[in-house]
């Protein structure tokens, strides 16, 4: 386990091949043993995958330039063009979620925390099984058109995205940025 974590790195680049459905659902189960105090879970995915990660897209250039179909600065419709195809680097994202429960019998930062356990179990899991995963926010995250592309309701709050895919062939090399754990940790006695 701890060679797993060592090992662990993003990838940024990924290929078309993705987890199936199945998949996701077998490794989402596994996260469901997350610390979770008083067992709220408060927290869920969402997949995209396919035209979803257009319409996402699509949201984001609309937050940022309105009626983008309307644009007509050739910067801007350039600007609009890119914003929509972030989305695209990746085959399936997979939302983070976080559904505050309220109101919180546990303080709301504990139950960010879980969820945001849930996203570093599953980009390990999906590292494990071969996949490359990069977790993305951006401000994306808060921008009120994406919530409402992905269905949230009033207490959900996206937390970002694990960009997943396949790995470039030849870009398979464990991680090698090595940070001193000595510096982060203090022993008190
Ligand atoms: C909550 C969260 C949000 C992140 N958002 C971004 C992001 O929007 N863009 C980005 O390049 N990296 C983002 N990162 C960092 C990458 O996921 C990744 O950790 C970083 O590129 C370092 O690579 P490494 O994981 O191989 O150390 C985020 C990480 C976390 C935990």
């Amino acid at each position: 386990m701890a060679d797993l974590l060592s090992a662990r790195r993003s990838f940024l680049t990924l290929t078309d091949e993705a987890p199936s459905d199945a998949d996701i659902t077998r490794l989402v189960q596994a996260c469901t043993s997350v610390a979770d105090h008083k067992a709220l879970r408060p927290w869920r995915v969402i997949t995209l995958r396919g035209a979803a990660r257009e319409r996402m897209g699509e949201a984001i250039a609309g937050h940022m330039h309105g009626d983008v179909p309307g644009l007509t600065d050739p910067e801007q419709i350039e600007d609009a063009r890119k914003l929509a195809a972030k989305p695209l680097r990746a085959p399936l994202l997979i939302a983070l979620v976080h559904r505050a429960v309220r109101p919180p019998s546990v303080p709301e930062w504990e139950q960010i925390a879980t969820a945001a356990g849930v996203g570093h179990y599953l980009s390990l899991l999906l590292h494990d099984e071969g996949w490359g995963v990069v977790w993305r926010t951006g401000p994306f995250v808060d921008m009120p058109a994406v919530a409402t592309m992905h269905g949230l309701a009033a207490h959900e709050r996206l937390l970002g995205w694990l960009y997943v895919g396949g790995i470039e062939p030849g870009d398979d090399k464990p991680r090698n940025r090595k940070i001193d754990a000595e510096h982060l940790i203090t022993r008190l006695a």
